[in-house]
């Protein structure tokens, strides 16, 4: 494949001043890391992060793929994001701009988050927490959610943030396979004007078999709306805040130290526990933050991602703050009180770094072009100088637009492509050196070994698609999947490829000419609906767990225009299928049944009802065949070796 499209070049004075300065000074990383890689790596390391004792070996690889980087190094993370900056004289530097839901501002000093994150972490210790121990943050977007992380890492407990999107069934899952002592969450979070419970949840969760772990319940009061406290469980954060003393002294641990657990699907019914390291990961997190955004002392960065994804732990709680750096964090939604919103948020606070999604990009598109007041034609976003993707791939359509109408013409888009599991961007533009291709992700960031397979393991020449692999360790990779190693080894390290490669789950392509990569999409049963990852089985489960209505169930996914994908279930009920009015009430059902087993993100788009599913002589569910029915395109696939070739056309009614 060429690309035909064209080339944008990074601005001359953005090239002169950046860390990473020119094509050439990219290319001199990457031979570096070629020629030394477990120098490049310690250099920075060295160089970007603060050891209580230095590391004397680099990579471990001696029991692959259980790879340790800096083992015998220690540190502490929320010392490198908080405590080096006070001590560096930048006590009094604004560390987070926090805007709420309806408007309201408060600015945090790195000297006030030391000294909120001290408090925290001694409440933690009060309550018998101590290292090793697992934390569960079910917390809207805050300062104090932030803090919530931040004073885990202080006492070396591991912190696993839940998205307060998810349901009570989600977040019991998630308590019982960590096993954690401690919940953190909020009385409420406040998204669009509207108050949704997160105490609620925490009461029914709990309330559920597997959570007996749990001993105590801090509340951060968000809303002051009405919550039950169960004594002697729940406690006002506040309370148990201001009852210690603003200091705490870090409890130092080895690098390899788990940071954090973050669930995500992959593709059996089950959420997967990525465990991150300490050490590795922040060096990922710093380098990456400086390097792909750039970031200088005066910048004002915004992430929109919420801190229950990777990107919220990577590029707001952990990237930004390692580097001392100042930054937005936003508890609203990108439509209210209308859709000019961010642009509104980044006129206010004169941001410089904008990190967004596609989706956010796509929908806020076709506002502005339904209403010309919200289109960010109307606002002064002169502040900004670099712009960033990520989540999904992002069609040239949105990115020309984005590139046009937010980034005034001036701004270098950087699309990161990355995942839960590599713990910071992997493939993604330098903006002070890559040129833009739009909708390519360009090249792999200094150090990176990203290469495109066939199923053999074989590199494909450019040109050719293939699947997306990682041939060497990295210090900020997945460490294992919480309590399954086995399935962490046979998930990203599969015998195919001799256990060598890191596996990503997407296919890619690379230019012929360029060698930069075009993400394909995934090569599992994973979707991407609105850059959130949802795993089909994982919703067919939740369907089938109706046992009352549904006999059987098939998810796939379609493109949508604006969520990038969307759900369509096919579902086969114990009665007879239904039609009409019968038919739409069953599966608003199933669909509020849905957002109550996982929440309301893994809600079908679609739902259609058949007399069976789509099966081969030996029972097998011919989920292609379900791929062209979802989106309307004629079957050209083989269908003799269908039982029932008949209940295709069932299917692709609408009902
Ligand atoms: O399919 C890729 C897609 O998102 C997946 C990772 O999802 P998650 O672990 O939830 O992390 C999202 C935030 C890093 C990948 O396997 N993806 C992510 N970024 C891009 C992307 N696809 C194309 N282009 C990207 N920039």
């Amino acid at each position: 494949m060429t690309t035909e499209t064209p080339t944008y070049f990074p601005p001359e004075e953005l090239v002169r001043n950046a860390h990473v300065s020119g094509m050439d000074a990219y290319h001199v990383l990457v031979a570096e890391a070629e020629a030394d890689y477990e120098g490049f790596w310690a250099r920075h390391a060295r160089e970007l992060v603060s050891w209580r004792t230095p590391f004397s070996q680099v990579l471990d690889a001696s029991t692959p793929p259980f790879f340790k980087w800096f083992a015998d190094g220690t540190l502490n993370a929320s010392y490198n994001c908080l405590d080096r900056h006070v001590e560096n004289g930048l006590g009094d530097k604004v560390a987070i701009i926090f805007e709420a839901d309806d408007g309201a501002v408060a600015q945090v000093t790195y000297r006030e988050m030391l000294e909120r994150t001290c408090r925290l972490a001694n409440a933690l210790k009060a309550r018998g927490l101590v290292k090793g121990d697992r934390v569960i943050v079910y917390m809207p977007m805050s300062v104090e959610g932030v803090v919530a992380m931040l004073a885990c890492a202080r006492i070396g407990a591991t912190h696993s943030v839940v998205f307060g999107g998810f349901s009570a069934q989600s977040l019991r899952d998630r308590i019982a396979d960590t096993g954690a002592a401690l919940v953190i969450t909020a009385d409420e979070q406040m998204r669009g004007g509207k108050a949704l419970p997160l105490k609620a949840i925490v009461d029914e969760a709990l309330a559920m078999q597997g959570c007996e772990t749990v001993r105590d319940v801090l509340v951060y009061r968000r809303s002051g709306g009405d919550v039950t406290f169960v004594a002697p469980r729940d406690k006002w954060l506040h309370d148990v805040m201001d009852a210690e003393p603003t200091t705490c002294d870090p409890e130092w641990v080895g690098a390899e130290h788990p940071l954090f657990l973050l669930y995500t699907s992959g593709s059996t019914g089950k959420p997967k526990g990525v465990q991150h390291s300490t050490g590795g990961y922040l060096l990922h997190a710093a380098l990456t933050t400086k390097w792909t955004f750039d970031l200088k002392p005066d910048d004002v960065f915004w992430c929109t991602a919420d801190i229950g994804w990777v990107t919220g732990h990577t590029y707001i709680a952990y990237g930004p703050l390692a580097l001392g750096g100042t930054e937005v964090v936003f508890e609203g939604v990108p439509t209210y009180p209308d859709a000019s919103r961010f642009w509104r948020v980044i006129e206010r606070h004169k941001v410089t770094i904008f990190y967004t999604a596609p989706t956010a990009i796509r929908s806020l598109i076709k506002a502005a072009e339904g209403n010309e007041a919200v289109h960010p034609k109307n606002v002064d976003l002169s502040s900004l100088r670099i712009l960033g993707s990520v989540g999904e791939p992002i069609n040239p359509a949105a990115w020309e637009w984005y590139h046009k109408h937010v980034g005034g013409g001036r701004c270098p888009i950087v699309d990161t492509w990355w995942q839960t599991e590599t713990g910071g961007h992997m493939i993604t533009p330098l903006p002070g050196a890559t040129p833009l291709v739009p909708g390519s992700c360009t090249l792999p960031f200094p150090g990176v070994m990203a290469a495109v397979v066939d199923e053999a393991g074989h590199d494909v020449p450019n040109g050719q698609g293939g699947i997306l692999v990682i041939k060497k360790p990295w210090p900020s990779m997945i460490r294992t999947i919480y309590g399954d190693p086995e399935r962490y080894q046979k998930s990203y390290f599969p015998d195919e490829f001799q256990g060598r490669y890191y596996l990503a789950g997407d296919g890619a392509s690379r230019d012929e000419k360029t060698g930069y990569f075009t993400i394909t999409g995934r090569i599992d049963d994973v979707l991407n609906v609105s850059g959130h990852r949802m795993g089909t089985m994982e919703i067919e489960s939740a369907l089938v767990s109706h046992t009352e209505l549904v006999a059987e169930a098939a998810v796939v996914g379609r493109p949508d225009d604006t969520t990038g994908e969307a759900i369509c279930a096919f579902v086969v009920l114990k009665r007879p299928r239904p039609t009409g009015e019968e038919a739409k009430k069953i599966a608003k059902e199933l669909r509020d049944w849905v957002g109550k087993q996982i929440g309301p993100i893994a809600k079908p788009k679609d739902i259609r009802f058949g007399d069976n599913l789509p099966k081969t002589r030996s029972g097998k569910i011919m989920r292609r065949l379900l791929r062209s029915v979802a989106t309307g395109a004629a079957i050209t696939q083989d269908t003799s070796t269908l039982e029932n070739p008949a209940i295709l056309e069932q299917l692709a009614e609408n009902n």
